[in-house]
Parts: C-alpha cells; sequence; structure tokens
C-alpha cells in the first residue's frame, strides 16, 4: 500500500511543487488550499491530485479536513506543514490584525494540523512531519516582524517535537528556503526584489522542485536518522 501524504497550501507555489514530487515517489497525496478554487481545479487537471478546501488557521475546520482525507485514502503517514502568508509592512505600520493573520496561519496553522493528526502517527510507530519554514526566520527581514516570528516559531516547534517523536518512530523536521520564484516573492516590489536577487550568491531565485525534492528525501525511509534538522536552502544567502 503507498504511503499517504498531505500538503497544506499544496495546489500553488511551493507546495504544488511538493505534491507533483510526492505522487511521483509513489505516495497517495492530498492537497489542501485555503481560498482560490480557480488554482486549485487547474492543479487538479494538471496533476490528478485531489484537492480540498479548508483553512489551517481553524482547529475545528483541521479536524474535520483531515478525517474527510483518512476517509478517501486512508491514514495520513506523511504531513507536510507548506501553507503560508505574508502580510508585510514596516512595524510600524503593521495593524494588529496583520500581526494575527500570520500567527494563525503559518504558527498556528502548523499546531492545529500536525496535533490532530499525531496520536496516529504514535499509535502506528511511524510518521513524517515536515514543515516549511523560511530563510526569514533564521536571520530576520525589514517589513517582516509578523512573518520572521512564525517562521523562527516553525523551528522551535520542529525542535521540541520531534524529541517527543523519536521513540515513536515519527521525524520532525523544518526546511527553511530562501527566496523561490513564486507568486509570493512576485508580490514584493521590483526594485526590493531585484536588491534582494542581489544578495543571493548563486545570482537567482531558487525553484520550487529544489525545495520538494529535499521534502521527498525527509519524508522517505532513508531520511529515518534526520530529526528535529533545520533544512537550508537559500543559494548562499544566508550561511547558519
Ligand atoms: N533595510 C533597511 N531599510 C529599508 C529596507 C531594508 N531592507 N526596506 C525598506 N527600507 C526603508 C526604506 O528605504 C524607507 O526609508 P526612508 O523612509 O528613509 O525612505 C523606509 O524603510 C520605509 O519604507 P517604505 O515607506 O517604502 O515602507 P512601506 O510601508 O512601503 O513598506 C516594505 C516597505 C513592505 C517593508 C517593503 O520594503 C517590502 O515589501 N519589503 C520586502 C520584504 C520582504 O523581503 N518580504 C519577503 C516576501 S517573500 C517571503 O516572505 C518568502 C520568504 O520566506 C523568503
Ligand atoms: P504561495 O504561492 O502564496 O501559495 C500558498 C499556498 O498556501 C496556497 O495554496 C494557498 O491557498 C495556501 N494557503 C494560504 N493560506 C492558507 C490557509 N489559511 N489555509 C490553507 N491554505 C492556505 O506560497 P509559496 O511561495 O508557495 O510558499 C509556500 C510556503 O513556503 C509558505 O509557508 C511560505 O511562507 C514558505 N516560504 C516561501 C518562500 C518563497 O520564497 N516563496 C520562501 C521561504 C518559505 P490558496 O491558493 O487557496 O490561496
Amino acid at each position: 500500500m503507498a504511503r499517504v501524504a498531505l500538503v497544506t497550501g499544496g495546489t500553488r507555489g511551493i507546495g504544488a511543487s511538493i505534491s507533483a514530487a510526492l505522487k511521483a515517489a509513489g505516495y497517495s497525496v492530498a492537497s489542501t488550499y485555503g481560498g482560490n478554487d480557480e488554482a486549485a481545479a487547474k492543479f487538479t487537471a494538471e496533476t490528478g491530485i485531489g484537492t480540498y478546501k479548508w483553512s489551517v488557521a481553524d482547529y475545528d475546520a483541521c479536524v474535520d479536513g483531515i478525517a474527510r482525507v483518512e476517509a478517501d485514502l486512508g491514514p495520513i503517514d506523511v504531513l507536510v506543514n507548506n501553507a503560508g502568508i505574508t502580510r508585510d509592512a514596516p512595524f510600524h505600520k503593521m495593524s494588529r490584525e496583520q500581526w494575527q493573520e500570520v500567527m494563525d496561519t503559518n504558527l498556528s496553522g502548523v499546531f492545529n494540523m500536525t496535533h490532530p493528526l499525531w496520536p496516529g502517527m504514535r499509535e502506528r510507530n511511524f510518521g513524517r512531519v515536515i514543515t516549511i519554514s523560511s530563510i526569514n526566520g533564521q536571520k530576520g527581514q525589514f517589513g517582516q516582524v509578523n512573518y520572521s516570528a512564525s517562521k523562527a516559531g516553525d523551528i522551535g516547534f520542529t525542535k521540541a517535537l520531534a524529541q517527543e517523536g523519536a521513540r515513536h518512530g515519527i521525524t520532525v523536521n523544518a526546511i527553511c528556503p530562501g527566496y523561490i520564484a513564486t507568486e509570493m516573492v512576485m508580490a514584493v516590489p521590483e526594485k526590493v526584489r531585484d536588491s534582494i536577487i542581489a544578495s543571493i550568491p548563486v545570482g537567482r531565485l531558487g525553484e520550487p522542485e529544489e525545495i520538494a525534492r529535499a521534502v521527498v528525501f525527509l519524508a522517505s525511509d532513508d531520511a529515518g536518522f534526520v530529526t528535529g534538522s533545520t533544512m537550508t536552502i537559500n543559494g548562499g544567502q544566508y550561511l547558519t
């Protein structure tokens, strides 16, 4: 039986590449999204992967959504916490809403998805939890106090939970991508984006597939001894 993988925010950008790469590696894949039905329909037409719509920021919706996925595909072995948003603003202009939306999605969303799946992974003595953090959770970024805090939180979450999963065959890892060519980065003003690219030693943005390949490795049996790690994939922009 194929292992089952769920990718949050799996219909666009990095998540779409992760979903496709996991399918190509033999997993049964479910991809979730938050609201963009058109992108989700296009993704299913192109990949044949089924999609499910709910907000990772809503705990009860996560419980219900996970139950739907498990009824369709079976118990989830691999969780990829990829859904994330930006609400950039310098701190003196940042609203409480901008802070809260980012924390609810990028940090509480990871709790909301992992917590309901954890008992089943413990019972089955196998699981993979892979969370897409960010270079900006490692180094901080002007205009992203909310986002940087949420992504740094994802790293702490990973390091703590890895210690609890280790004896139950569950690995918990984070990936910190640098700037990757998706709509999220294209939303950054062009002048700012150009200066960011100029600061990347390899001289270009990353490609979503370059993150997806790392996820496939972390999900595999070969990665059974890798847990609590923070994998940095950023073209040399920030050396940890
Ligand atoms: N360092 C120092 N100063 C900076 C700066 C920086 N990186 N960026 C802007 N400033 C300065 C400006 O030069 C300006 O200075 P003056 O007042 O002297 O002119 C001042 O800060 C305020 O700038 P603005 O009035 O232009 O501020 P704004 O309200 O328009 O907001 C911003 C600016 C939203 C922060 C904008 O600069 C921006 O979008 N920056 C990019 C932030 C970023 O990197 N986001 C990443 C998105 S992708 C992602 O998050 C994925 C991932 O994980 C990598
Ligand atoms: P993206 O292109 O904007 O796609 C985001 C995906 O997340 C979409 O599928 C979106 O669904 C989904 N999503 C957003 N909020 C959600 C919610 N509340 N509930 C469920 N799904 C939600 O983003 P990306 O650039 O691929 O980024 C993916 C992840 O990588 C994010 O966590 C991001 O922070 C992180 N990251 C990105 C970069 C980068 O440079 N791009 C770098 C480092 C880390 P809809 O389609 O319905 O909106």
